[in-house]
């Protein structure tokens, strides 16, 4: 008889995304003459920068070709985008990363969900609550986790953020092997400080933990002393493991590339105590399970790293923080408490009331369509993320019919 892998059924509920759009459909259905804005899903709404369609392009005419024509690349990206991003994400800032120490993806979705395969099962996790739930539904997927009481999976260590903490959690008391940290945070909004990012660095360092960090949104942040990478801190190459996205940058959601850093000189031990290099242990599994993101897409990607395409991504990340900054003002004028928006396309609330409840009255009042924070773990209970991610019209709008919805 075949058997489940029985980890899925401690998953709670069904993903948070669906629940949501359940919702809107029964609203939508029952509603047919009002137009809802949506405000919840983190997708990007404007279309690809002209440098990466002009590069799809080109590299697509390229596939046209039998001189030019590209079967199979390498797994772990072309060279061309690995030595870009060495350059321009990382030497840029300072950071000795190397072209071979990029491994180029077709998402930091499916990166962040498959790292843990190279961990073993017994391991302590850290994880953020508030969280992106990949972290946790994926570890929770491989049997790391005791089942779910109250909201929390047992034996995990839950990295809480809350308002009196600003949302950035302090590195905990208890030692744990696998931390993940997302900065700039979904949902909240929240960026690290040098000095806090430090403190993970030198606590992954005290317990031989290695730091999962997730910057996905980089490109949004504007405040010059807020570090980009975890390599601008000291000592992060030999602990840290980084996550980074076109998603966000450039408008990749539906195109898809990423890439996740992994430097030679992060290690893991074995039973006996014999370091291994994480390096060669992802290199295995992405070389096994993955064969490569497609040749015009891995163009596409790079041409963000030309002057133009900087440009131009610049004013992308541009547009959706202009968006965020209307969203935080008319929060303001609201009296609602909020964090995130500044450095960040996500704001998080503080509704005052049970977040499934704000949103079933933005939704019923306003039309408007956010994200309850209590579907992000127990401390986003109270709270709700908005958006960016959307046309100036749609989110003005919103705004007005929300400032209408709770005056
Ligand atoms: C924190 C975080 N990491 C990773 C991702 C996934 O990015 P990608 O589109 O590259 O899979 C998202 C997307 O919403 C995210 O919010």
């Amino acid at each position: 008889m075949i058997r489940i892998n029985e980890n899925y059924t401690k998953l709670t509920a069904s993903y948070l995304f669906a629940d949501i759009a359940k919702r809107v459909s029964a609203y939508a259905a029952a509603h047919p003459e009002h137009k809802v804005i949506r405000l919840g899903i983190g997708d990007v709404t404007e279309p690809l920068p002209p440098v990466c369609v002009e590069a799809l392009h080109a590299a697509s005419d390229e596939m046209a070709q039998r001189a030019s024509f590209k079967g199979y690349g390498p797994e772990q990206g072309y060279a061309f985008l690995r030595e870009a991003v060495a350059e321009h994400d990382y030497a840029a800032r300072g950071c000795h990363i190397a072209a071979d120490e990029i491994f180029i993806s077709d998402g930091a979705k499916c990166d962040c969900g498959n790292i843990q395969e190279i961990f073993a099962t017994d391991i302590r996790l850290a994880i953020p609550d508030p969280v992106y739930p990949v972290y946790i539904d994926t570890n929770v997927m491989a049997g790391r986790t005791g089942p779910n009481a109250d909201g929390r999976y047992e034996g995990v260590c839950y990295l809480e953020s809350t308002p009196a903490n600003g949302y950035v959690p302090a590195v905990p008391s208890a030692p744990a092997d696998l931390v993940y940290l997302c900065f700039p945070n979904n949902p909240t909004g929240a960026v690290a400080t040098r000095a806090q990012l430090a403190a993970w660095v030198a606590y992954a360092k005290r317990h031989q933990a290695v730091l999962l960090f997730d910057s996905a949104y980089e490109a949004f942040i504007r405040d010059p002393a807020i570090p980009h990478s975890i390599y601008e801190i000291e000592g992060a190459r030999d602990v840290a493991i980084e996550f980074r996205s076109f998603s966000k940058t450039a408008g990749f959601t539906g195109t898809r590339c990423a890439y996740t850093v992994v430097p030679k000189t992060v290690m893991a031990w074995d039973r006996s105590g014999k370091p291994h290099p994480l390096h060669a242990l992802w290199n295995r599994r992405q070389t096994t399970k993955f064969n490569g993101v497609a040749y015009p897409i891995q163009k596409a990607a790079a041409a963000i790293y030309t002057g133009a395409g900087k440009e131009q991504t610049r004013a992308l990340t541009d547009f959706y923080l202009g968006n965020a900054r209307l969203i935080r003002e008319a929060m303001g004028r609201l009296g609602l408490a909020c964090v995130g928006g500044d450095n960040a396309p996500y704001i998080w609330i503080n509704t005052g009331q049970d977040s499934w409840k704000f949103f079933d009255l933005l939704l019923e009042r306003a039309q408007v369509v956010c994200t309850p924070g209590a579907g992000f773990g127990r401390c986003g209970e109270g709270h709700a993320r908005i958006s960016a991610f959307n046309s100036r019209e749609n989110v003005v709008e919103a705004l007005e019919r929300i400032a209408r919805a709770l005056r």
